[in-house]
C-alpha cells in the first residue's frame, strides 16, 4: 500500500477507516510516517480522560525528543517539577512525589506520558498463536492495568483501548494479538476502541524481553492550542520549545527568526521566557498569515512581530542576541539545492554581521552537509557552540548551537 490510499483512509475517517488503519503493515518509511499520521487523525476523538491523584500512583515516564532529553529535564528543573532522570532514549522519569498531569500541562519540552506496564519475555513475531498468548499474559499482569481506576478517570465504567505493536509484524500476528487483547482486558474493565480511546496499549520487543507501555491519550492537551494554522513543514511544537531554551540568552534579548513559517519558534521563544522583542520574516503571504493567526491566538500580538520579507533580501535583519531558525530542508519540498544553498550561505552571512557577541543562533535542519560547507565558509566570524541531532518525521535532523567567535 501506498502513503496516498492511507491518508484517504485516514480522511474519511470513522471507527471503520480506525479498524482498517490497525491492520495495515507499513513497509516503507513512508508508509509508516503516513500511516502515523493518519492513526492520529482518525483517533482524533479520544475517549476523555483525567488523571485522578490518589494514595497509589504508577511509575510515569514522560516521552521528549531524543537527544534533547537534557533539555527536557532542565524546564523540568526550571519549573518547579524536580530532578528528571533520563530513562532511555527520548525518555525521562518524572519522580514520584510530581504530580504527573500538572507536569504534562506545563511542560512543554516533552511530549506527554508513558506508562511502563509490565515486561515479559520476547515476543516470537512469526508465530501468531504464541505471540498473542504472550501479549495477553502480559496485559492480564499489568499493574497499572489492573489498578488504572486508581490514577485514570473516564466516563462510565470502561476504559477504552487501541492497541499497537511498535514492531512490524505480520498481519495475522496482528489479528491474534488484537483478538486476544480483548479477551484478557475484558475483566479489567477494558474495551479495544481503536477510533476513540483513552489509552494506548504499545506493545514492544527485542531479543531480550517484551515490554508494555500505556500512552495515556485522551487526557486534554492544550498546551499547544494556539496552532490555528500551519505551513507546510512547520516544525514540531515540542523540538520548537526545546530549541527555544537552547537558544536563550536573557530577559533583553531580541530574537530574530528569519524563515519564521507559522511562527511557532517565536510563540515557544516568548513562553519560554522574557524577550525584548521578537521579530520574524518569511517571504511567503501565505506563511505571514498562519503566523500572525496563531500569534494572536497564542495572546502575543504586541509582543512578536512578523513581516513578509526575504531573508536574504536588503533590510530587515538587525542586532540580535538570538536566532532561531527552522530552515527549509528541500527533502519533501524538493527546492533546488543550489537555492538552499545560497540561503544558509546568506543566512549564516547575516548571523556573522548581526549576531551580538555573546548572542546564540539556534540553526535546525536535515541538511547536515550543506550547513556544514555553509558553517566552514563562515569559520573565520562564527563558531559551533553546540551540536545535537534530533528525529522528527522519520527524519534525522541536526541542530547546530552557534556563537560569534571570540564572543561566547
Ligand atoms: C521549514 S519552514 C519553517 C516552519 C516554521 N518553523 C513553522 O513551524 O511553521 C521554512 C520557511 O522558510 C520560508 N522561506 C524559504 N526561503 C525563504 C527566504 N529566502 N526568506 C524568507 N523565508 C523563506 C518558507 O516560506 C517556509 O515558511
Amino acid at each position: 500500500m501506498r502513503p496516498s490510499p492511507i491518508l484517504a483512509l485516514a480522511a474519511h475517517g470513522g471507527p471503520q477507516a480506525a479498524e482498517r488503519l490497525q491492520e495495515i503493515e507499513p513497509q516503507t518509511e513512508p508508509e509508516r510516517e503516513a500511516l502515523l499520521r493518519a492513526s492520529a487523525h482518525v483517533s482524533a476523538l479520544p475517549q476523555p480522560a483525567a488523571w485522578r491523584s490518589g494514595p497509589w500512583r504508577p511509575q510515569v515516564l514522560f516521552d521528549v525528543p531524543a537527544g534533547l532529553e537534557h533539555v527536557a529535564a532542565a524546564e523540568a528543573h526550571e519549573r518547579g517539577f524536580g530532578r528528571w532522570e533520563q530513562v532511555g532514549e527520548g525518555r525521562l522519569a518524572c519522580p514520584d512525589q510530581i504530580d504527573p498531569a500538572q507536569a504534562a500541562a506545563q511542560l512543554r519540552c516533552t511530549r506527554g506520558m508513558l506508562i511502563p506496564g509490565g515486561v515479559g519475555p520476547p515476543l516470537p513475531l512469526d508465530r501468531p498463536d504464541e505471540c498473542a498468548s504472550a501479549v495477553a499474559a502480559l496485559l492480564s499482569a499489568s499493574p497499572p492495568l489492573r489498578r488504572w481506576r486508581e490514577w485514570l478517570q473516564v466516563d462510565g465504567d470502561v476504559l477504552r483501548f487501541r492497541i499497537t505493536l511498535a514492531q512490524q509484524a505480520p498481519r495475522q500476528t496482528h489479528r491474534a494479538v488484537v483478538a486476544a487483547a480483548r479477551a484478557a482486558c475484558q475483566p479489567l474493565m477494558l474495551q479495544d476502541s481503536p477510533s476513540s480511546y483513552a489509552v494506548e496499549l504499545l506493545v514492544e520487543t527485542s531479543p531480550a524481553s517484551s515490554q508494555l507501555i500505556i500512552r495515556p491519550t485522551g487526557i486534554p492537551d492544550t498546551r499547544f492550542a494556539y496552532r490555528l494554522r500551519d505551513v507546510p513543514a512547520a516544525i514540531n511544537p515540542v523540538i520548537a520549545a526545546c530549541l527555544a531554551r537552547l537558544a536563550r540568552t536573557g530577559p533583553g534579548a531580541t530574537v530574530l527568526d528569519p524563515t519564521c513559517g507559522s511562527a511557532t519558534l517565536l510563540i515557544e521563544r516568548a513562553l519560554a521566557g522574557e524577550a525584548a522583542a521578537l521579530l520574524g520574516f518569511d517571504r511567503s503571504l501565505n506563511a505571514v498569515a498562519a503566523a500572525q493567526a496563531n500569534i494572536a491566538a497564542a495572546g502575543l500580538q504586541g509582543r512578536i512581530r512578523v513581516v513578509e520579507a526575504d531573508a536574504l533580501g536588503r533590510g530587515g535583519w538587525l542586532s540580535c542576541d538570538e536566532v532561531l531558525a527552522n530552515l527549509p530542508f528541500g527533502v519533501r519540498t524538493r527546492s533546488d539545492a543550489a537555492g538552499l544553498q545560497r540561503l544558509y550561505e546568506g543566512i549564516l552571512a547575516r548571523i556573522g554581521q548581526h549576531l551580538r557577541p555573546g548572542g546564540r543562533a539556534v540553526l535546525y535542519t536535515a541538511q547536515r552537509r550543506l550547513m556544514e560547507q555553509a558553517l566552514h565558509q563562515h569559520r573565520a566570524l562564527l563558531q559551533i557552540l553546540d551540536q545535537l541531532r534530533t528525529s522528527s518525521g522519520g527524519l534525522v535532523v541536526h541542530i547546530w548551537v552557534i556563537g560569534r567567535r571570540g564572543g561566547r
